[in-house]
């Protein structure tokens, strides 16, 4: 479980640049991942893992590609279905381990109608997981009515660390200090939409300086006009402490 997890938030300053292109499994051709692999391959020696599905992975990606996976286990609803993230496990624990994984991500709706089964998803994968030391990453997922505060935010990580997640991943918000301090595992903030570069590297530094051990962004590195500027820009702020100004210089300064 260390082993693995030490592949995921690396061990010489505890941070993390995981790179989501999993949005496929809710999303479908998502802008931006239309061909997955010639937007991935050129981010990949800039991220310290990959979160995606296993039918990307097995179609996109190189299996020579040496970069640890985090899998997206959870699904079953999609964008224009009426119950969004509704979701079950949808690729079993050995599939996982043959696909030679360092962790498996769930997503969990707190507040949805559906909460217990989505709760009782994550759990059933954590009870798998930890059977082979995967660590498994609880994804927070926000429903289109809820609000991303402090009060949900922490109410539903705290409830995925108390479930057994290894790992929280969540939404960033005003007094994001509250969802770190009351969580005792390591978080790491989700992207979201596409934002303009500049708000995106001080919302990922705001976080980093809350608390957060990295990120796992998607759409505000493969949307951006620049996708290796971004990516390079967002492991300078992780890994290298450096301030949003600093960051955009990285951004605006790398050649598409
Ligand atoms: C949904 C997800 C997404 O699939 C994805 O990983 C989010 O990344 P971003 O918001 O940075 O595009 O986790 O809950």
């Amino acid at each position: 479980m260390k082993n693995r997890l030490s592949r995921i938030i690396k061990p010489k300053d505890g941070r993390t640049v995981m790179l989501a292109v999993d949005h496929g499994y809710f999303m479908g051709p998502t802008t931006g991942l239309e061909k997955l692999d010639e937007i991935v391959k050129p981010l990949i020696p800039y991220a310290d893992t990959l979160m995606l599905t296993r039918g990307a992975l097995r179609n996109y990606i190189d299996p020579t590609t040496d970069i640890p996976i985090v899998l997206r286990v959870s699904g079953g609803t999609s964008i224009i279905g009426k119950e969004l993230l509704h979701e079950g496990i949808v690729a079993s624990i050995e599939d996982a381990i043959r696909l030679n994984v360092s962790g498996i991500a769930f997503s969990i709706l707190v507040g949805a109608d559906f909460e217990r089964d989505t709760i009782l998803g994550l759990t059933q994968c954590i009870d798998e997981a930890e059977r082979y030391g995967i660590p498994v990453l609880a994804v927070t997922a926000v429903g289109k009515d809820m609000a991303k505060d402090a009060r949900y935010l922490s109410l539903a990580s705290r409830m995925a660390a108390e479930l057994g997640a290894h790992m929280v991943k969540t939404y960033f918000c005003k007094d994001f200090e509250k969802v770190i301090e009351t969580c005792p595992v390591p978080i790491v903030i989700a992207g979201g939409k596409k934002q303009p570069e500049k708000d995106a590297l001080q919302m990922a530094y705001d976080a980093l300086q809350a608390g957060a051990v990295g990120v796992d962004m998607g759409r505000n590195i493969f949307q951006s006009s620049n996708p290796v500027g971004m990516i390079k820009a967002v492991r300078a702020i992780v890994h290298e402490s450096a301030t949003p100004k600093e960051a955009l210089e990285i951004f605006n300064s790398t050649k598409q």
